[in-house]
């Protein structure tokens, strides 16, 4: 397993450098964006599909009889989450899982409750399918606690009783941030949300990579109150990128939530999975696990670095430092500046949350925002305006495409989100980059090229 491999993914259709020109608006960029990962899938998985390839068969498929007992296993072992074969259909993505649970389960003009900064299709769906999107934002703590952000419960409370509320989109593990929620929390949230009858709809796509020796714990799996009301989507896709195979799954405990649904899917033929998906996943769940557990451990070492590098090259001592407001932004002036001058201090300008779980790591770039903004002061202050400097220096100057926070909700401008899902010598001269242009921006207009 060479992870140091640099694989070339430009012209293979692969969505991260394919349609970087559409995305960002030109194609010279280094791609740490989309959250797959620019190695090569576990040998077992290309033998498993290798296989069909050379049959030449391509006829209709059944679902093998192992498949669901495969899946079974894997969450009893892997997440200490012990299912019925029969809580498991197939389903063709999770995102369009969600789709279908969203158009299956509720109504035009209900209310569905997403925790930003979160992935955007949590947002997209929703209102693209007339539903009104009402938002409980993340709680962003403070550098000391022990993870970046908490849940608001008493504002999950509040909209739940107020809104017509039927659904709520959980990221377990979250993202972005990498966020293993734990048991008291998913535990709260099971039961405020069994209070008021609302659906949780767990995307837990993410869970089987936990990182620095953590340990994913399911939704379903903190109480009975979780077990009713929720549907859990999983894959093996992120885990042993293969997401173009599309191969993930449903798990409903409640026989009333299950039942009437996976009718629904079976008469529209949403859950047969290709021969490619089953053979996939068999191929991951029962042979992949050495491959995952080494691949984490370069993923540790990826974001360890990064860390290192934001810290020795983006830490800046100042006489005067910027507060920053009680919701993590930097509080604006009634003058509209985004000041709050205080005593000497130090601050980095971009610094990475550690990630609990995953390969996304979400760049905390407010500083460097404020910085890029009291350079120019092209228009008044303002956590949007910050963003576009930010992202501006990111593709145009250092010539990196990653995500821009502002997409991911309420509580998203000021970041970036880094894939370090790619080989470390990517990561040097993405990181390099950064540092010479935010350094170039730091001396002034003169210097800059
Ligand atoms: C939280 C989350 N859910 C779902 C997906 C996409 O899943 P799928 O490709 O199965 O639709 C992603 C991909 O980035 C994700 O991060």
């Amino acid at each position: 397993m060479d992870f140091d491999k640099i694989v070339e993914r430009h012209d293979t259709d692969a969505v991260k450098t394919d349609s970087l020109k559409k995305n960002f608006g030109r194609s010279d960029l280094i791609p740490l964006w989309v959250a797959d990962m620019d190695f090569e899938s576990p040998r077992c998985i290309r033998e498993a599909l290798q296989e069909v390839v050379d049959s030449g068969l391509y006829g209709y498929n059944v679902i093998p009889e192992d498949y669901f007992p495969v899946i079974k296993k894997w969450l009893g072992e892997e997440q200490g989450w012990t299912v019925e074969e029969q809580w498991l259909s197939f389903i063709p993505g999770v995102v369009k899982g969600i789709g279908y649970i969203l158009n299956f389960f509720t109504g035009k003009g209900d209310g569905i409750i997403v925790q930003p900064p979160v992935y955007p299709p949590f947002m997209n769906v929703p209102a693209g399918n007339d539903r009104k999107i009402v938002f409980n934002p993340l709680i962003r703590l403070s550098d000391s606690d022990s993870r970046p952000y908490a849940m608001d419960f008493e504002h999950l409370k509040k909209i739940a009783s107020e809104e017509n509320c039927r659904a709520l989109i959980l990221s377990n593990p979250h993202n972005p941030g990498g966020i293993a929620w734990d048991r008291e929390t998913l535990t709260e949230l099971a039961d405020i949300c069994y209070k008021y009858n609302i659906l949780v709809i767990a995307d837990e796509i993410h869970a089987d990579m936990p990182l620095f020796g953590g340990r994913h714990i399911p939704f379903a799996s903190v109480s009975r109150q979780a077990e009713k009301i929720s549907i859990t989507l999983g894959a093996p896709s992120k885990t042993f990128n293969m997401a173009g195979i599309v191969s993930s799954y449903a798990v409903v405990p409640e026989k009333e939530l299950r039942e009437p649904f996976y009718r629904w899917l079976a008469v529209n033929e949403l859950n047969s999975p290709t021969i490619m998906a089953t053979r996939g996943a068999m191929a991951a769940y029962t042979k992949g696990n050495e491959w995952r557990r080494e691949m984490l451990a370069y993923i540790e070492k990826n974001i360890l670095f990064v860390e290192e590098f934001c810290k020795r090259h983006f830490t800046r001592f100042t006489e005067a430092s910027h507060k920053s407001g009680p919701d993590g932004n930097i509080e604006a002036e009634p003058g509209n500046t985004p000041t709050g001058i205080k005593g000497g201090n130090s601050i980095q300008l971009i610094k990475p949350l550690r990630p609990q779980a995953s390969f996304i790591v979400w760049l905390d770039c407010r500083e460097l925002g404020r910085v890029l903004w009291e350079n120019k002061r092209t228009a008044s202050w303002s956590p949007e305006a910050s963003q576009q400097l930010i992202t501006d220096l990111f593709i145009n100057k250092a010539r990196l495409a990653l995500n821009d926070g502002s997409t991911f909700g309420p509580g998203g401008a000021g970041y970036m989100r880094l894939n370090v899902g790619t080989p470390k010598q990517v990561l040097e001269e993405a990181l390099r980059r950064l540092a010479y242009s935010v350094n170039s921006e730091e001396q002034g207009p003169e210097n800059r090229h």
